[in-house]
């Protein structure tokens, strides 16, 4: 699986052109390409990069890429992030590293966005893989009450749970905030749900992303599969 995560990383390199600002992903597909992009720059290519997470922050310094802030820089032309799920029309759900925040950030101020995975992540339907929902933890039973009125809105139900470290403590994000994730089963309308937590005060952001993946790149058994939106 690993070597197919470091391929997708790979046919997304090939897209890399000297001088350009690229978002980088987070998590394990995303760190194959931050360190392929690390061995091209140490060969003189010359690109500056905008992390998604303090995790690819560090592995971007530690990689030799040049990097720079949203606010120094007022585009990115292309962010090479991973995800935990696509689908035919390029929704998304991402988050399962708990970086959603930032990567949706940076992928919305992304000429393109490509999304590198194994072709296990490529689904007809989204929502097997639990969806994380990034909520502010004061008056978090309010949200969780709102959450589970926009599902309902929305033709979904699951069980909710905030997300916990491997220390056994709340996980907490770059951001300071919670994760809860919520085990749906079938999400029917992917825009309609994203719309509707968009619009519950306690929410900071959901893992579902919407017409922004540009491509995928998925890497399989029979190879590499490249499909556009
Ligand atoms: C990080 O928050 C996520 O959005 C990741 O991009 C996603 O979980 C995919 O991770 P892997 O590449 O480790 O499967």
């Amino acid at each position: 699986m690993d070597q197919l995560k470091r391929q997708a990383a790979a046919r997304a390199l090939e897209e890399v052109r000297e001088g350009m600002q690229l978002g980088l992903g987070t998590g394990s597909t995303a760190k194959h390409f931050v360190e392929l992009l690390g061995e091209r720059v140490a060969a003189g290519l010359k690109v500056i990069g905008v992390p998604t997470s303090e995790a690819t922050r560090l592995d971007a310094i530690r990689c030799g890429v040049k990097l720079t802030t949203l606010d120094e820089i007022d585009h990115l032309d292309m962010t090479v992030d991973g995800a935990d799920e696509i689908d035919p029309d390029f929704n998304l759900i991402k988050g399962g590293g708990g970086a959603l925040l930032r990567e949706k950030i940076v992928a919305a101020a992304s000429d393109r966005m490509i999304v590198i995975a194994d072709d296990s992540k490529w689904v007809p339907t989204l929502g097997k893989f639990p969806l994380p929902i990034e909520v502010i933890p004061f008056g978090l039973g309010a949200t969780r009450r709102a959450i589970e009125k926009a599902f309902a809105a929305c033709g979904v139900s699951g069980q909710m749970a905030v997300r916990k470290a491997k220390d056994g403590h709340v996980f907490v994000t770059d951001g300071g905030h919670w994760i809860v994730d919520a085990q749906l089963g079938r999400i029917v309308d992917p825009p309609s749900l994203a719309k509707a937590l968009s619009a519950i005060p306690g929410v900071v952001e959901h893992g579902l992303f919407i017409g922004l993946a540009s491509s995928a790149v998925l890497a399989g058994g029979e190879g590499i599969r490249v499909i556009e939106r």
